[in-house]
Formats: structure tokens, sequence, C-alpha cells
């Protein structure tokens, strides 16, 4: 595709080059869209655009690209550490740390550069959007876009209006979101939206598990693989999004709602205590010898 499927939206920002905003970046990149993805540093940019090489050099390697679409499409890529740099896309996603003042942080820095009709949308697994659309000039036009890890094969967006978001912000996301391959589906905003209420307090209940010696890490992972059919244990897929992360997201489940139903599990605080994070720090429920992935 040499031009992107959503005529009023050529360029994209993506603001975070980690393991959702590379992802991210890759499927607009895929889909036609020029993307400028911001980072802080060099650093973090170079191992994004190298992961989001790997992706589409892997989608010619199994004939789902050609090798001249997957050449324009990283030529579609530009990365920058400078925000102005961002100024002139239509659009920009946010995927920064998740934490209210980072994330309102980048929004606070990017709009003095956005003309007024520049939709904002954050990526936010928890944060509120009403509240943090609250925190720009333009909360009408501000949506949540909820991607999921590995972004690339993960087929769900949940799209999040806030308050005072207009229905065309709405519409404008579900269209970007479909344009790129994803199936978006209109969820409230709510602590945790749809997904991450049903998922993490079960990834949680299986810390408990563990920690309460029902069963292995395996044995409770197996559990759910060979008997409901999951493609990933709980404790496998912990260890994929995060530990760090599923314990912000019990936290803001059990402080929004005030139910005891959604205490973390000390076991889960420990871990993250310990450092023991998942893949990121090559060890959380399983240890991954290959180191950091
Ligand atoms: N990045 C990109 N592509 C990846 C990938 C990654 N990290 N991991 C796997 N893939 C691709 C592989 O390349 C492969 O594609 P290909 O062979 O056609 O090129 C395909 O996915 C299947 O991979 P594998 O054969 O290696 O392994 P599996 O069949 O076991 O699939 C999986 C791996 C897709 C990760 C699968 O186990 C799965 O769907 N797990 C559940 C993931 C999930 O639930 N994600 C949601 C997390 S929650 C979230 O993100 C929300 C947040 O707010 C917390």
């Amino acid at each position: 595709m040499t031009e992107s499927a959503n005529h009023s939206i050529q360029t994209v920002g993506v603001m975070g080059a980690g393991t959702m905003g590379h992802g991210i970046a890759q499927i607009l990149i895929r889909s036609g869209y020029t993307v400028f993805l911001h980072d802080l540093s060099q650093q973090f940019l170079d191992a994004g655009a190298a992961r989001i090489t790997k992706g589409l050099k892997r989608d010619v390697e199994k004939g789902r690209l050609t090798a001249e679409e997957c050449e324009k499409a990283l030529s579609r890529l530009k990365t920058t550490t400078r925000v102005a740099d961002l100024g002139g896309a239509d659009f920009i996603v946010e995927a920064v740390t998740e934490n209210l003042e980072v994330k309102a942080g980048a929004f606070r820095a990017i709009e003095p550069h956005c003309g007024p009709g520049v939709i904002f949308a954050s990526n936010t697994s928890s944060i509120s959007i009403t509240r943090l659309a609250a925190t720009t000039q333009r909360p009408e036009r501000f949506v949540g876009l909820h991607f999921f890890n590995p972004v690339p094969v993960m087929k769900l967006v949940e799209v999040v209006p806030g308050l005072a978001t207009s229905p065309e912000t709405v519409e404008a996301a579900e269209r970007l979101a479909a344009s790129a391959g994803k199936t978006p589906v209109r969820v409230n905003d709510s602590p945790g939206f749809v997904a991450n209420r049903l998922l993490i307090p079960m990834i949680n209940e299986a810390v408990y598990c563990l920690m309460e010696s029902v069963a292995e890490a395996k044995g409770i992972d197996e559990v759910m693989k060979l008997g409901m059919n999951h493609p990933m244990g709980p404790l496998e897929l912990a260890d994929l999004i995060g530990l760090d992360v599923c314990l912000d997201i019990m936290k803001v489940l059990y402080d929004s709602f005030r139910d005891s139903k959604y205490r973390p599990c000390p076991l889960l605080e420990k871990m993250v205590s310990a450092g023991r994070l998942g893949r990121k720090t090559g060890r959380g429920f399983y240890e991954y010898p290959q180191g950091k992935a």
C-alpha cells in the first residue's frame, strides 16, 4: 500500500518507541501512513526502529509483504528526539510510560506544536481518558486508543471516548485503527476499560494460586492453556505484559472501585519489589536465559 487508507489522516506522530509505541508505528507505516516516532533518546529510537525492521522483514520472509513494500514502509518511518518534528502530524498517538504525570507532560510538550484540529490519542491501559483529556486544551479531540501486545499480532483496539470526546473524534480513531488492520471496539471510560478489568484480576488470581501453592507456575499455566484454550497461561502472559504493569493496573482497579476483590496479590508486589518484572528484566515467574526480550 503506498497511500494511507484513511484519507483525512496521512501522517501520525507516535510518542514513545517502547514495546507498544514501536508496534503501533510498525502497523501504521505498513498501512501507508507516514509516522514520526518520538522518544527521549536516540538509543530508544534505534532499538524501536530495529524491532520494526525485524518485524517487517519477518513479513517479507513469510510472504505477507513484498521486499519493495517493506522498503517503502520503512521509508515512511521518521525517528526523532525533537517533539517539534511531530507538529506536522494529523493525529498523535501517545505510548509513553504508564503514569499520569508522564503522559500529561508528553501532551503538554506536543500541544504547542499542533494545530487545533489534530486529534490526540492515548494508549493508556488504565488511566482515565477524561482525566488525561482535561490536561490538554482539546478534550473534545482526545480519545483512548488501547492496543494489545504484541501489537502487530493482536487484532483488538479498545476505543475509549472521554466525557468530552466528540463523536467525530471517536469515528476518526476507529477509522485509523481499522485502516491499520485492527478491529476497534468502543468501550466507555471506566477503570481498566473492559480488557484489563477482566484480564488483570485473572492474572492476579493466578498469582494467588501460586502463592498459596495450589499448583506450580507451569501447572497453573497448563490448566488455562489446555482447559480454556488460552494461547498463553496467565503467569506467562504476566511475564509478557510486565509484572509492574499488572501491579499498576490492579492498584488502579483497587483504588477506583474500593472493592477488596481487586486487592493486589502480595506475591505480585514482592516480585515487583525484587525487580523480577518478567521478560523485560530476564526474570519473572519464569527465567529468560537469553536475557531481556
Ligand atoms: N512481536 C511481534 N510478533 C510476534 C511477537 C512479538 N513479540 N511474538 C510472537 N509474534 C508473532 C510471531 O512472529 C508469529 O508470527 P509468524 O510466525 O506468522 O511470523 C506469531 O506471532 C505466532 O508466534 P509464535 O508461533 O512464536 O507463538 P504463538 O503461536 O505462541 O503466539 C502470541 C505468540 C501471539 C504472543 C500468543 O501466545 C498470544 O496471543 N498470547 C496472548 C497475548 C495476549 O494476550 N496479549 C494481550 C496482553 S494484554 C495487553 O497488551 C494490554 C495491556 O494494557 C496490559
